[in-house]
């Protein structure tokens, strides 16, 4: 059976998802819900479906499974906390955009509120939900890369001092973290779904100075330098604006192991299969700065939206298939590893790019009805001397 969604939050990305919800066969949209009237009465008309002003309301009239969070204010995650706390207490799972906050300590709450209640917590970390990043897991799985060494990604809207605009907007002025809070949960999550958690993190921020000329805020580039527990290391340059990269369009990113490479251009559009020197199932040439060829795959998909109803979609078939909540893809947790590294980075920064370790994340417990428990070691005959060197 479909599981019922109401969206909160009616605007830009509400409609995207709400439009998402629509075309996917295990939802069914029943309700839209903004606190502006018009926007909410806009949004249902276009979908048929009953308006609200209030998640309160729309909680006490409509039968929902699933409540999916679209709102934005401060730094675009300052009014996530509230109506997730709210449709979590009322037993609702919860599809939540990014960041998953702009406070950490109260992504943290939100984290522990739904395993308390033992309800999903989602969030929309949907730039690793394309076609390129599952080849690449395939890669890592297959062990085409083997023992992973290093990490980059870079990422930028693209812009220069000729575009440059000071761009207002109550969620985003006057804020200096807006870019860093607002986005890197995106750049953080790829790099973490391919390389694991970060231990160790240190970061030099800065703008260029025709912002300073404005006194503009915003801290709009990013250079961050990481350590993953697995030992290999990472690197993430960002920047909102200021620059036009050249490789890779709009966010690329490169991983190599002792095995192969690959990078994935333009987040949507190519996968890129690097073997390695040495490779037996492929011609290595001889010489030094010689690689064996590439193997380049062109999706042909260039519009980074078509990541929106791929991301939504997995979420309804973790909830339909009722997946161990730890097993949820982009969970609320998840996303609080990426804002415990957001916030790391901030205090690396705010403290002359010190390296500073991220907080660590919330245990997993273990389900106890589904234990396993280990076989007791068989007693060892009468008369036979035990093998076990701890019991002589
Ligand atoms: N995942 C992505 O790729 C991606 C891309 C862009 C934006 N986003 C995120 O999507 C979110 C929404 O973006 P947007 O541009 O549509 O935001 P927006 O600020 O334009 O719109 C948010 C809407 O939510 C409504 N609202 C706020 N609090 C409410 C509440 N408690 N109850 C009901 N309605 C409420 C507001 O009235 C507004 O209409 C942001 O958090 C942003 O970070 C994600």
């Amino acid at each position: 059976m479909a599981l019922r969604v109401g969206v909160v939050g009616c605007r830009g990305i509400g409609t995207t998802h709400a439009t998402a919800h629509k075309n996917d066969k295990l939802a069914e949209l029943v309700a839209v819900c903004d606190l502006v009237k018009s926007r909410a009465d806009e949004l249902a008309a276009k979908f048929q479906v009953k308006a609200y002003y209030s998640l309160g309301d729309m909680l006490a009239n409509e039968d929902l499974d699933i409540v999916d969070v679209c709102t934005g204010g401060p730094e675009n995650g300052g009014w996530h906390g509230e109506p997730t706390f709210q449709a979590l207490e009322a037993g609702k799972h919860v599809l939540c955009e990014k960041p998953i906050s702009n406070d950490v300590e109260e992504a943290r709450e939100m984290v522990k509120l739904a395993a308390k209640k033992d309800l999903y917590l989602g969030v929309n970390l949907n730039h690793y939900f394309t076609q390129p990043a599952d080849e690449a897991m395939q890669l890592i799985k297959d062990g085409k890369i083997g023992e992973i060494i290093y990490c980059h990604l870079r990422t930028g809207f693209p812009g220069s001092e000729w575009a440059y605009a000071r761009t207002g907007g109550p969620n985003m002025e006057g804020y200096p973290y807006f870019h860093v809070k607002a986005f890197l949960a995106h750049p953080f999550s790829i790099m973490r779904y391919f390389c694991g958690n970060v231990c160790q993190l240190q970061s030099f921020f800065s703008k260029p100075s025709y912002r300073i000329a404005t006194a503009d805020p915003m801290v709009s580039v990013n250079s961050i330098h990481m350590k993953f527990e697995n030992g290999a290391v990472g690197y993430m340059f960002s920047s909102r604006g200021d620059t036009t990269n050249y490789y890779g369009g709009w966010w690329s990113v490169e991983v190599g192991g002792t095995k192969g490479t690959f990078a994935i251009e333009n987040c949507v559009e190519k996968l890129i299969y690097q073997p390695a020197q040495g490779n037996p199932d492929v011609v290595s040439p001889v010489g030094l700065g010689l690689a064996p060829e590439p193997v380049i795959t062109d999706y042909g998909v260039k519009d980074f939206g078509s990541t929106f109803p791929r991301r939504i979609h997995c979420f309804l078939e973790d909830v339909t298939n009722n997946v161990p909540k730890h097993k949820l893809r982009a969970s609320g947790r998840d996303a609080l590893a990426t804002l415990e590294y957001t916030f790391a980075a901030i205090q690396s920064y705010e403290n002359g790019g010190i390296m500073v370790r991220p907080q660590p994340l919330p245990f997993i417990k273990p389900d106890p009805n589904n234990l396993t428990l280990p076989k007791a070691p068989a007693a060892p005959a009468a008369n036979q001397p035990s093998t076990d060197v701890s019991v002589k």
